[in-house]
């Protein structure tokens, strides 16, 4: 995850489609394809996301000073409507359009798979991307400024840009979980490396 870029170079133009079209490759239940991104690239478009996110604007920390450096925001939403509509076709039959039939919200692990495609598309593009979430008490600011219709959800936003160096998040310190921790070799509990 990247929270600083060079804010004087913007994504070229074939990296943000390539990035948004791997995007749309991502896996769907029934291929669903429940979702919808809202590209911004402008710099007075990304104002407008910061301003409405941003939780103390007049005095910005560091994270925030370095994510908005970040010259291609692509905010992700979810569209749980879509698949209920695809489940309850023929080939599905789930006709009553029962949420309780869906063991998780799939409409959002899907778009999230479509965000990752996108950070590894970035990778590949030699720039550096980062996933980040909107505050629970934001996002209905920011459906309105952007003019959202009702029944999306923005399950995150990927900000994409060249990286340069910053300090790493504090999360890491924790260090990665164990693989013993982790991975249950064909019973819970039970691990072993081959
Ligand atoms: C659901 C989700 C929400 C996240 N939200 C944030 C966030 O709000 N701010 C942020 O800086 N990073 C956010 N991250 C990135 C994680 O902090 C990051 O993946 C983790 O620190 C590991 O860092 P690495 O991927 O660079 O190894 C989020 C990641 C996920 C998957």
């Amino acid at each position: 995850m990247v929270r600083n870029y060079d804010p004087d170079r913007p994504v070229p133009p074939h990296a943000r489609d390539l990035i948004l079209h791997n995007a749309l490759h991502a896996p769907s239940a029934g291929f669903s394809q429940g979702w919808a991104f809202l590209v911004l690239e402008r710099p007075a478009d990304r104002e407008r996301f910061w301003e409405c996110t941003a939780e103390t604007a007049a005095d910005p920390d560091s994270w925030l000073r370095g994510m908005r450096t970040a010259p291609l925001l692509i905010v992700c939403l979810s569209h749980k409507d879509t698949y209920l509509e695809r489940y309850a076709l023929p080939d599905k039959g789930w006709t009553d359009r029962d949420e309780a039939r869906w063991p998780v919200p799939y409409w959002d692990i899907d778009t999230g798979f479509a965000a990752l495609l996108m950070m590894l598309t970035a990778v590949d593009e030699d720039l550096g991307a980062c996933f980040f979430g909107i505050p629970a008490a934001r996002v209905r600011a920011v459906l309105d400024e952007f003019g959202v219709p009702v029944g999306y959800t923005p399950i995150g936003v990927v900000s994409v840009g060249y990286a340069v160096p910053g300090r790493r998040s504090r999360s890491l310190k924790a260090g990665r979980r164990p693989v013993t921790d982790v991975i249950h070799m064909g019973h819970w509990g039970t691990h072993h490396v081959s």
